[in-house]
């Protein structure tokens, strides 16, 4: 049987819609058979079928007939057709591939599972990018959580890095496989003691890639797939990524002025492997968790034997008063493993964040991090090292806190003169991001895209709810990365999109 090149091309195109990034532009040939070789391996195509002359499909595809022939010859290369002189190129008979699972839809809204299959991921897969929440774009008015790294003292850092590449020992250069460089964990352990009452000793504390890393490894060293976590609802995307392709099932917990609340219902229902919290600055409602509820939690976590996750990520930027201690210095049965980051004191790209574990599990929590991971950038953090306990951490800390504040009220102000001086904002004088909350008749995701097309970045509040029926209507505003004179022009047009919204959802 002959395959029409007008109903393959149709075929092809139809699938290619469906293919991240492949939706306009240039056929690749390495595009063009992996689509083929999808059809096969489902089944659409035969097995002994013949495919179309490449110059043909060529025409019927708009790409050139060398673009064809490229595809079907490493379809030929790895036996998914044969061809035979004069005759033509066939389907050859090839296992089929078992489940077909829902596809990724790249244009599907946040948090919704796309309808049709996808050739090549697998289920976890397929959700993990179904519920994506990382954005495209990290800088600008007003992205959320960025600080400006524009004001990393460089030339500081790169002497430091010289120092250390000088005379590199062969240690640093190799595996770490003691969970990162003990001067760096000797000056965590005091920096962390010192400004977040943290109780460890270095031992206690494993340098990770950023708190990704630390979520991942600890979710899969300490829970197993079906275990439950609780999560408070609003909450960071990346920790629910994490933990679900870990196949830790995320319970929403909602949240109150004094930060995680669970009901009735979930305290006396079975107890959660995890607890997954941001008591410092709630993440992304920004209230501090009461000291009672502090408390309340770390009873439970004793009584039930679950652990509970303090992610501390942003905690230095406070600018009223002083930070709350960590919940972790108010442990006293070892329950919390508290984990922080290098993202928001000086660059996401750096990399670096850190967890401190009790005594009991941080030598298996280093050995974990060896096993899944193979760490290193020893020499990075022997840098890093120095750096803080040279005092510039301390002093960059201060530069930007100062500097982040006046952009915080910039930005009071601005969201004052645009659209009224009572209008709700969700924040505590804190952190890099403030909510501007909308009436729950506005959509946010509307009015986030509207803002979007005019080159402002407004996260919809609502996409950070598991429970998408209790979620609240709001738009995230990042202003640390902002410079002072593009707030209030941002803030415009947000105003004018919210002044134009006939909200429904
Ligand atoms: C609440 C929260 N936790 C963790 C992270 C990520 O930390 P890292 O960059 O160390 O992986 C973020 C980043 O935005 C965050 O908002």
């Amino acid at each position: 049987m002959s395959v029409k090149a007008s109903l393959l091309s149709e075929l092809l195109l139809q699938k290619r819609a469906w293919v991240p990034g492949g939706r306009n532009g240039e056929w690749m040939h390495r595009e063009l058979y992996e689509l083929i070789k999808g059809e096969i391996l489902e089944g659409s195509l035969s097995g002994g079928s013949r495919l179309p002359p490449s110059r043909v499909l060529g025409q019927e595809l708009g790409v050139s007939r060398n673009t064809v022939l490229y595809a079907f010859d490493q379809l030929l290369a790895e036996g998914y057709v044969t061809a035979t002189v004069g005759r033509g190129t066939f389907v050859a008979d090839v296992p089929l591939r078992p489940a077909r699972h829902p596809s990724l839809d790249p244009a599907a809204p946040f948090g919704e599972l796309p309808a049709s299959s996808s050739p090549t991921l697998s289920a976890r897969g397929t959700q993990l990018l179904a519920r994506r929440g990382a954005s495209d774009r990290q800088w600008g008015a007003f992205a959320a959580g960025v600080p400006d790294v524009s004001l990393f003292p460089r030339k500081v850092w790169l002497r430091l890095l010289n120092r250390h590449w000088r005379r590199p020992s062969s240690e640093t250069l190799s595996y770490s496989t003691v969970g990162g460089h003990p001067a760096l964990r000797r000056a965590l352990a005091e920096h962390l003691h010192l400004a977040r009452s943290v109780r460890c000793e270095p031992e206690q504390i494993v340098i990770t890639s950023g708190i990704h890393q630390a979520i991942d490894v600890v979710s899969r060293l300490l829970g197993d797939p079906g275990d439950r976590a609780w999560m408070e609802d609003p909450g960071y995307w990346g920790t629910r990524s994490v933990l679900a392709s870990n196949g830790i099932e995320v319970v929403p917990v909602p949240v109150d002025c004094h930060g995680m609340a669970p009901s009735e219902q979930q305290f006396h229902g079975p107890a959660p492997r995890f607890i997954f919290t941001t008591p410092s600055h709630q993440y992304p409602l920004g209230m501090s968790m009461s000291v009672p509820r502090r408390l309340m939690l770390i009873d439970y976590a004793q009584r039930t034997g679950c652990w509970i996750v303090e992610d501390d990520y942003d905690s230095e930027f406070r600018f009223e008063g002083r930070p709350l201690a960590s919940l972790q210095g108010l442990d006293s049965h070892e329950r919390v493993i508290y984990m922080g980051t290098f993202s928001k004191t000086l660059f996401p790209g750096l990399r670096t964040g850190y967890m401190v574990l009790p005594k009991s599990i941080a030598v298996c929590a280093t050995q974990a991090l060896s096993e899944l991971y193979r760490e290193g950038q020893l020499v990075q953090q022997a840098a890093l090292a120095d750096f803080m306990a040279e005092g510039h951490y301390a002093a960059h800390i201060r530069r930007v806190r100062h500097l982040y504040a006046k952009r915080y009220a910039l930005l009071r102000q601005a969201i004052t003169r645009h659209l009224g001086p009572n209008w709700p904002v969700a924040s505590q004088d804190a952190g890099l991001h403030l909510v501007l909350l909308l009436p729950d008749e506005l959509d946010d995701v509307r009015i986030s895209n509207e803002v979007r097309a005019q080159q402002i970045l407004a996260r919809p509040l609502s996409h950070y709810y598991q429970s998408p029926e209790k979620a609240r209507r709001g738009l995230l505003l990042g202003y640390a990365c902002v410079p002072e004179d593009l707030i209030d022009q941002g803030v415009q047009v947000i105003a004018r999109a919210i002044g134009t919204a006939h909200s429904p959802r």
